[in-house]
This record gives structure tokens, sequence and C-alpha cells, in this order.
């Protein structure tokens, strides 16, 4: 006789779920209490090989074990999370599910830090379809009854709130996904309303053409068989045999709706279908019942779900007569959109697989109704329900270069602060960073100040280049300041106060302290100096020493030379300058005769003016000379030419052309100039009588390489 359960409502469904799972707890811990006890047996015998590609990891377990109820071998959660302590729950506790029940048993809870993840590196790495399967089950391990709510993320993103609602029992939501990068981070957040736990974690590795993906994160809610009425293998269906591990639940039948079977296997190897539903779920399902020709399923009216979608599946079960055709349509309707399918028939034993590629909203209902040429009714064997998480790269991580470089600095520092898991800025920053709040954030400051570090300043921060602050002070950092710290283009702040490094200061971070663009702290160890050359000095103390002292004695030598050479120059200088006045002096009167001679007897004229001719003459020491000889018919000039004559021998004026000499004998008179062998001067000479010379006007000096010289009068001497 098979047993018929006929529900009107889902809601009854739902109760139903829920009061079963009394039911399976109360016989559990009546007869089944030596599943718990026994278990320890698991521990010693010989594990199976691990199933290729799974993530099994049973939170809070003190060895790695084999399940002997699923054949899946768990491991203890060692290596996977950094953090957290290891708890049991309460014995009477003991959900003695067959499907999970083990894995239920212990659990490791976080009471430190915000943020507390596991590190799963899957095989196959980023680009990968993974089904991620977290378990929690509180059962009072902390003797307290209060049941926590918390938020599980994966990556940088949220996916849902872990929420008992009141209820003690076991909630396992698992979700596919695509991940971007091969590790793939689960993390617990404390939100402030108990302490977060996890008692297990699964990874299975699925088909990348499973599930409509491209929807975004999708996070299962009900996966279930239809047509068995049987518990007896336990709530679920899982490996082995559904080789994605996916757990279906028995769920009996559709309102107005009988469940059929088969015992013949469904042929899902050699079949094409890449969902590989288990034989077990296709080979039984539900048609409606007489007098009833559609199968329908709605959602309680209190469920309105964003962002939903669903997946039917299918396999003939009927041997149907020669000629008859099963023909139906599926209508789903999401809120007050329905999409219609195109009329689906199927073959016999042939499994067929119908995901709706589109994100419904709202009331979640759906009829499947036979086609008007169908000659049967239509049947359903499974089909699943599924948040869409749409956007859910809407975070993304930090700038994968600084995550490289803090986890090298958390490495080569061996920093073992609780909350440094993950990704450093989202969702929340570890302790002692901050991030900018970029599409992908960076790190602009990390505060590490009194850690107790040890090593050198890891070079890996020259990749945080966006870091504004820096504070390494109070530790015992040892090694030299490195140069790249000066290179960190966006550093405002940089303290290396209270270690033990030493070496010089490199110049680029003394340059940008001194010029304000840099707050530089490196404390007052006598080790650390400002000079470049200390370090140096430190290494090789005996080689640079003479270094400095043959340095310093041939610049010495250089200068005494310096010094004695203008010495010397000076007394030359002096001594000429002093000859020439004395020359002067000396040859200041000359006689007509030596007149004469110096201008080999009037030879050359270079200038003629109202007074008289200008000779070139050169003296006995080859100085050239222009000798200005006054004409007898000037008479009137000779008081003037005496007044010029003796003041040019007591002026010295550098815009005045020197007096030689001069020859006053009788009728003879002469004055002899320095010559300059320039046409101005000789202009000038030979100007003398068309203006009168010799009272009013100074000899301009020009043509000397001081052109610009004013021209002096004598007369503003007071003369
Ligand atoms: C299959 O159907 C038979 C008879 O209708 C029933 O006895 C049996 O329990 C069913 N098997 C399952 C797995 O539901
Ligand atoms: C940096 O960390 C130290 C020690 O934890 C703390 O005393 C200091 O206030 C922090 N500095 C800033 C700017 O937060
Ligand atoms: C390090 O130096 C900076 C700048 O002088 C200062 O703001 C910071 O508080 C210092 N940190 C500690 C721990 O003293």
């Amino acid at each position: 006789m098979p047993i018929k359960i006929i529900m009107d409502y889902a809601l009854e469904l739902i109760f139903v779920l829920k009061a079963w799972r009394v039911v399976v707890v109360v016989i559990g811990i009546l007869g089944n209490w030596k599943l718990a006890i026994g278990d320890n047996e698991h521990a010693g015998r010989k594990l199976v090989d691990y199933v290729p590609g799974f993530i099994s990891i049973d939170c809070g377990a003190t060895k790695d074990y084999l399940d002997d109820v699923t054949g899946i071998s768990y491991k203890s959660d060692t290596g996977f999370v950094d953090t957290g302590t290891n708890s049991n729950i309460s014995p009477e506790k003991y959900d003695p599910n067959p499907d999970y029940g083990l894995q239920t048993r212990n659990l490791r809870s976080f009471p430190q830090g915000k943020k507390n993840c596991y590190t799963l590196k899957p095989e196959q790495g980023k680009n990968s379809n993974y089904l991620i399967r977290p378990f929690f089950y509180y059962g009072n391990y902390d003797n307290k009854n209060i049941l926590p709510i918390f938020d599980l993320y994966v990556g940088v993103n949220y996916i849902y709130t872990v929420d008992f609602n009141g209820l003690d029992i076991t909630i396992f939501k698992d979700m596919i996904h695509v991940p971007t990068s091969d590790i793939i981070y689960v993390c617990l957040i404390n939100t402030g309303h108990g302490i977060p736990f996890i008692s297990a974690l699964e990874l299975r590795p699925l088909d990348k053409s499973l599930y409509p993906l491209d929807l975004g994160v999708l996070q299962h809610s009900w996966r279930f068989v239809l047509g068995t009425t049987t518990g007896q293998q336990g709530e679920y269906i899982r490996y082995k045999s559904d080789v994605y591990d996916r757990l279906w639940h028995i769920y009996g039948a559709l309102s107005n709706s009988i469940p059929i079977n088969t015992s013949s296997v469904i042929d899902i190897q050699n079949n094409n279908d890449s969902y590989q539903l288990p034989s077990e779920v296709l080979r039984t399902a539900v048609q409606p019942s007489s007098g009833y020709h559609s199968l329908s399923y709605s959602d309680p009216p209190s469920y309105d779900t964003e962002n939903w979608c669903v997946c039917f599946h299918f396999a003939e079960i009927a041997k149907l007569t020669q000629g008859k055709e099963r023909e139906f349509i599926i209508s789903v309707t999401g809120g007050t959109y329905t999409y219609t399918s195109e009329p689906i028939t199927l073959d016999h034993l042939k499994p067929l697989s119908i995901c709706f590629n589109r994100i419904f909203e709202g009331h979640f209902s759906f009829v499947i109704n036979a086609t008007t040429g169908s000659d049967l009714p239509p049947i359903l064997n499974a089909f699943e329900f599924y948040y869409v998480i749409p956007q859910f790269n809407l975070h993304k991580p930090t700038n994968s270069r600084d995550v490289a470089a803090i986890m090298d600095i958390k490495q080569t520092l061996r920093i073992s602060r609780e909350d440094w898991q993950a990704d450093p800025c989202v969702p929340i920053e570890w302790s002692g960073l901050t991030c900018n709040s970029d599409d992908t954030p960076m790190i602009i400051s990390l505060n590490l100040s009194s850690s107790k570090l040890t090593g050198e300043i890891p070079i890996s921060l020259s990749n945080l280049t966006e870091l504004q602050y820096l504070d390494l002070s109070y530790n015992e950092l040892t090694g030299s300041i490195p140069k790249f710290l000066a290179q960190l283009p966006n550093l405002k702040t940089l303290n290396l106060s209270g270690n033990q490094l030493n070496g010089s200061v490199p110049d680029g971070l003394t340059q940008k302290s001194r010029d304000g663009s840099l707050v530089f702290s490196f404390g007052k160890k006598p080790d650390l100096c400002l000079s470049v050359h200390c370090t140096k000095e430190k290494k090789k103390p005996k080689m640079e020493l003479i270094v400095a002292l043959v340095a310093t004695s041939m610049v010495v030598l250089v200068l005494l030379l310096f010094f004695l050479c203008a010495l010397a120059i000076y007394k030359r200088k002096r001594r000429e300058r002093a000859s020439k006045s004395n020359f002067k002096i000396k040859n200041q009167q000359y006689n007509y005769f030596e007149a004469v001679r110096i201008t080999d007897n009037f030879k050359t004229i270079i200038g003629e003016g109202g007074v008289g001719k200008v000779y070139l003459g050169i003296l006995k020491d080859e100085t050239q000379v222009a000798v200005k000889l006054l004409s007898a018919s000037s008479k009137q000039g000779y008081k003037e030419f005496r007044a010029e004559a003796q003041l040019l021998m007591i002026v010295h004026h550098k815009n005045l052309v020197s007096l030689v000499g001069y020859c006053d004998e009788g009728e003879n008179k002469a004055l002899i100039y320095e010559y300059m062998a320039n046409g101005n001067l000789q202009q000038h000479l030979s100007d003398w009588g068309t203006n009168t010379v010799f009272d009013s006007k100074a000899v301009e000096r020009e043509g000397s390489e001081e052109s610009t010289y004013p021209k002096l009068v004598l007369s503003e001497l007071g003369f």
C-alpha cells in the first residue's frame, strides 16, 4: 500500500519538515545514541581516498575520519582556520541525522574578532563552478541556550544571515558560485548578536554547465525529490548517489498529486545531461491525482521573495504504450510575471533538466499542464528553488598587489593578529590598517606600533603605493632604514622610533622631512645617524680615516700653494705698480732730446689738434706712448699745458689717461701719455685744439674694456 502524503498547502509542508526533525531527534535520543558513542571507532580506521576535489571539514573535530554513512572523509579544521575554539555540543542535543549527524557533534566558535574565515583552496582553482555548503548546529554548546545570529560571507560579499529563528536545528544552505580567485574565504561576521560558530564546511566542484550561473550566486533553498515517501534512507539523498553531493530532500508529493516510481535504473552516465541527478531522485515522480490535470505548487502567501530562479528535473519512468505521448508545458509565476516553457516531451528513463535562465521576483508558483495533444498527464520528478544574489560581486576585493604585499608583511614579520584573515579591507578592515573607499580598495594606513615585531622592515611595503601613514614604532625591528620608504609616493607620516634600527637615514627621507612633505620620527637611538657616511665609517673606520686624512692634507696643501701663488702675484703686481709710479715720478720730466728720441724724431703722427700734433713714441722699456707737442704758435695754451701736466701727475683716476711725463724746455713743450692703440683716444687727442682743451676737458678713456665710463670733467674735481 503506497503511503500518501497529500498536502494542500506548502506551509504545512514546512511545518511537517520541522515536525519530522523533532521526531527524528527523539528517535535519535532514544534509539540511535550509540551512533554518537560508536563514532570514535571511525577515527581509528584506515581512511579511504578523499573524493577528488571534495573539501570536507568537520569544524571543531580533533581528528580526520571517514563518515561511514556518507562515505565521505572529513578533516579537522586544522590548516583551514587560524582562530576560534573547539566545542562539543550538549550530548542531549545531538542531531542524529544520518546524512550529516556526525559533523554536527562539535563546532568551532569565534568569540574573538569581528571576522573569522576559513580558507579553501580548491584544486580546480578560480573560474570553476563550486557548491559551498556550511552547516550550523548550535546544540547549546555554550550552555547559554541563546541562539546567535551572524552573517555569512564568501570572499568579500554577503551571502546570507545565519538566523535559527528560535529553533535549535541544523541550518545548511549551500551556494553555487564561480569564484574569481583561487582562494575562497568563507567568513563568519559577528554582527553583535552572539558568537558566530560553524559545524561543518563542504566544497564540491560542479560542472561549469550546471545552473544558470550568469544570474549570480545561487543560494540553495529547496532541492525536492518528489514521489517518494519513504524516509528509510534518511532525509536526504546525497553522495554517493549524487556525484556532486547535492542534498536532495525527500519531499513526498505536491497537492492533488500521486507518487509514481520505477525500479528501473535511470541511465545518468550515458546521457549528456550534465545535471547528473541521482537515479534515486529521478526514479520517483508525481502526477496529478485522478480528477486533476495539472501539477501545481505555490509558496505560502506570506512568502514574497526577491530574486529567485527555479530548475525542474524530469525522467519518463512510465512504460508508455505504443503511440501514446506525454507532452506538457511549465508555467512559472513570479509575482505578476509568468513565464511559459515550450512544450516538453520525455524519453523513457532519460533525464531532462530545465532551468529557467531568468531571475523571478515575488511570490513563487508554478503549474505544469499537459498540452491538448498529450495522451497522458504531466509528471515531475524533482525541482530546485534558488535565491539569486544577482550583484554578488558588488564589493570588489582589495587590490591584489596590496593583498599580496600585506600577506607578505604578515608572514615576514610573523604578525599573528586574530583578525588578519581573508581580505584586508573588505568587508571589515584588519586591525591597524585602513583602506580607501575605491571600487577596488587599497591600503592607506598601517599602524603596527607596539606589536613586538622583529626582523627587518619588509620590502613588500614598497608595493603599498597608496600608503599615507606608516607607524612601525616601538617594535624590535633591526637592520637599516630602507631607501624604498622614501619612494612611497603618498607617504605623509612615518614613525620608526623605538626600534633597533641602525645605519643611516636615507637622504630621500631626510629631504622629504625637511621640505615638510613627510612627518618622520625615527627616535634618538645612538645607532642611527643622519649622516650618509656613518654606515661606511662604522664598517671600515681605518680606511676611511686614512682617506679622510689624505684628503684633508691635500686640500690644505692646495690651499697653501694657492695662497703662496696669490701672495707672489700680489707682490709682483705691487712691485710693478710701484715701479710704474716710480717710472712716472722719475721720468715725469723729459728734455726735448728725449722727446725726439722717444718719437723717433716725431716720425709718426697719430693725431693733430689745435694746440699741436700728437706723435707715437716708444719708451726704453718698449712701452708705447703718445707724445703731444705743443706748437710754438700756441703760446696762450702754455698755462693750460702746465696745469694739465701738473694735474695729471697728481690725479690717478681710472677714467683718465695716465700722463707718463712732460717736456718743458723753453719753447719745446710736450706731454707724454700712455698710448691707447685705439682710434678714440687718437680722436680725443686730435680734438684737443678745437675744444679748449687743457682746463676743461679730461681725456676720456674709451677703448678700454670698460667702455661705458662716464665722462669725467676735471672741473668736477674742483679744478
Ligand atoms: C514505489 O512504488 C511502490 C508501489 O507503488 C511502493 O511500494 C514503493 O515504496 C515505492 N518506492 C519508493 C522509493 O517510493
Ligand atoms: C597606533 O597603534 C598604537 C598601538 O596600538 C596606538 O597607541 C596608536 O594610537 C595608534 N595610532 C593611530 C594613529 O591610530
Ligand atoms: C609616530 O609618529 C607620528 C608622527 O610623529 C605620531 O602621529 C604617532 O602618534 C607616533 N606613534 C606613536 C605610537 O607614538
